[in-house]
């Protein structure tokens, strides 16, 4: 594919508000110089919105300010005008009830903001699970030129020699405290090592998974995904964004011209690839749905089957993205997809070349990180999207975090009607349950618990942790962290607040899952499911105003993306009428 830039120079949106002698122009240009801007910035040039996810409540971004001093170096140096912009941050590690709540809400702001705002192209300061997508959504749906750049992982945690990855530790370690292998003191001491410097999650969890995705779907430039958040590197990919987005101007390189049926295939073969977050799923969903492109659940499965799962990182398997960018990174990874005959490599990148022009040259400097095929940690990697009667509009399973022997299962369901059910039983010694039971949460959906928490890799019960057991077959409408790990149905839709199947599953019943078939069953009648679903009622809600209301009345189920049907779409940048 080849990229034909537009005329250049040319009138920019940004010259609606400085371009011009009228009342308005000096009004607008007038307050801006109140920062000490001299006036040949004003002459036409592009105005670069380095759209900032900083704050010192997402921790994970939290070295961004910095790096958007390099972004803006980047845009002087290519003869732009920055200009930053501090942006809704929705933060994994601090926002309630889950972050996922607020990525909708960041997306629509991101998107005003764009629109609104004198802004000819955007450098997408991210790093947090939601701020990648949501800033993806925003700047798709304004279709203003557009380029990511993510602050980077952490580097590794360290404890006792072991290494300690984000969230992956956090998850062992509270079952070890369960299964009496380790004190609450050694856990105290542990989360000092956790999290070693600035950046966000070491793991291939969803920020990284997102940071990934962005360079698979070619939005941000080649190599950008591994790269720690404290190595100098980070900071030249910064400066080099910042470069590139003028051009991107010049050459009117929009997100729509990017964001291709060809690139969404790539980014789902990738992220099998890696052994990514199934996150990754409702977000690439929701992102091809701002960019009109027909993008589904049948489409992870059809791309995502026969990639195998080769970067060892954990959850899926032992080293964390320090090594994976020491390895080659993520450039590696697509030369092999792209060698497989899996990758389209002429998909258009920000760079303005193809993907496979990209990563041509990439080298795996160590192959117990990148692994060789016939070391995979799976062979069909890809997330399997399961259906059924208890599944309709689909359910996902990571394969390369899965146990194979629970990979085809028949178990006595154990039910849970929420995560606060859950939780009041699960450590009581007589709970009915053994390892052949299929562990079931209801009513933790895009509408059940607002925002679809990541509480489906449900931890065990701990008499089943003391017979030295570390996985069962469970099953939810949640979602599950990108650091977890485990034999786990996840997003099954409609969700259980919607009227779905898994709203009327009853401890008892019995459920097969059969990965391999991509289905899951509950082995109950049709008769006997209409009866039930028919005298089921919802659950009061949780909300009854403001955001999380809305939030409610408006989410899609999590087998479109779980956007807002209203934000759907590209809606474009026409510049807003002056008020003044
Ligand atoms: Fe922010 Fe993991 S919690 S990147």
């Amino acid at each position: 594919m080849t990229f034909s830039p537009a005329p250049w120079p040319r009138r920019l949106r940004s010259q609606e508000w400085y371009g011009g002698t009228s009342r308005d122009n000096i009004y607008h240009r007038g307050w801006l110089k109140n920062q000490g801007y001299p006036d040949d910035l004003f002459d036409g040039r592009p105005v670069i919105g380095i759209l900032n996810t900083w704050s010192d409540l997402t921790p994970c971004n939290g070295h961004l300010r910095e790096l958007a001093e390099k972004v803006k170096a980047g845009v002087w140096e290519a003869g732009g005008f920055p200009v930053e912009v501090p942006v809704f941050s929705a933060s994994e590690n601090t926002f309630r009830p889950t972050a996922m709540m607020y990525r909708n809400l960041a997306a629509m702001a991101v998107e005003e903001v764009m629109r609104a705002q004198p802004i000819d192209g955007a450098v997408l300061l991210v790093g947090c699970d939601k701020t990648t997508p949501s800033l993806m959504m925003g700047a798709a749906s304004t279709d203003i030129p557009s380029i990511v750049v993510t602050g980077g992982p952490m580097l590794n945690g360290w404890f006792r020699g072991e290494r300690v990855g984000s969230g992956t530790a956090l998850w062992q370690m509270s079952e070890d405290i369960k299964a009496g292998k380790m004190t609450q003191e050694e856990f105290l001491q542990a989360e000092q090592a956790m999290s070693r410097s600035s950046g966000t999650c070491n793991t291939m969890g969803t920020a990284s998974t997102m940071a990934s995705m962005a360079e698979a779907l070619g939005m941000a430039l080649s190599g950008n995904a591994a790269i720690p958040g404290v190595d100098s590197r980070r900071r030249v990919m910064a400066q080099l964004t910042g470069r590139r987005i003028v051009q991107m101007v010049k050459d009117d390189l929009k997100p729509s011209d990017i964001l291709t049926k060809q690139a969404f295939e790539n980014a789902i073969r990738c992220n099998g690839a890696i052994g990514g977050s199934t996150n990754a799923v409702i977000h690439l969903l929701a992102l091809a749905g701002r960019v009109g492109v027909d993008v589904t659940l049948d489409d992870w499965d059809r791309c995502g089957r026969d990639v195998p799962t080769i970067v060892n990182l954990m959850p899926s398997g032992k080293y964390l993205m320090e090594e994976f960018f020491y390895a080659g990174g993520l450039p590696v990874v697509l030369k092999r997809l792209s060698e497989a005959g899996m990758l389209h490599d002429d998909a258009l990148t920000v760079s303005g070349t193809t993907i496979g022009e990209e990563v041509k040259g990439a080298q795996n400097w160590n192959d117990d990180v990148i692994l060789p095929v016939e070391k995979a940690l799976a062979a069909s990697g890809g997330i399997a999207v399961l259906r059924g009667n208890l599944a309709p509009n689909g359910a996902v399973l990571k394969p390369s975090a899965a146990s194979p022997h629970l990979m085809k299962h028949r178990g006595r369901a154990v039910v849970f009607e929420d995560i606060d059910d859950y939780k009041a039983r699960i450590n009581d010694d007589a709970l009915d349950i053994d390892e052949t039971c299929v562990m079931v949460m209801k009513n933790c959906g895009p509408k059940g618990y607002p925002g679809m928490s990541e509480v489906g890799n449900m931890g065990l019960p701990p008499k089943v942790l003391k017979k030295g057991i570390t996985d069962m077959v469970r099953i939810s409408d949640a979602r599950m962290s990108g650091t977890a790990y485990g034999t786990v149905v996840l997003h099954t839709a409609p969700e259980a607040a919607a009227g779905g199947p898994l709203a009327v599953v009853r401890t008892g019943d019995m459920i097969e899952l059969d990965v391999e078939a991509r289905r899951i069953h509950l082995d109950i009648s049709d008769e006997e499911l209409a009866a039930r679903l028919a005298a089921w009622t919802p659950p009061a809600p949780m909300f009854t105003s403001g955001y999380s209301k809305m939030f409610v009345d408006m989410v899609e189920g999590a087998d479109t993306g779980a956007d807002f049907t209203i934000l759907k779409g590209n809606r474009g940048h026409e510049v807003p009428r002056d008020s003044h």
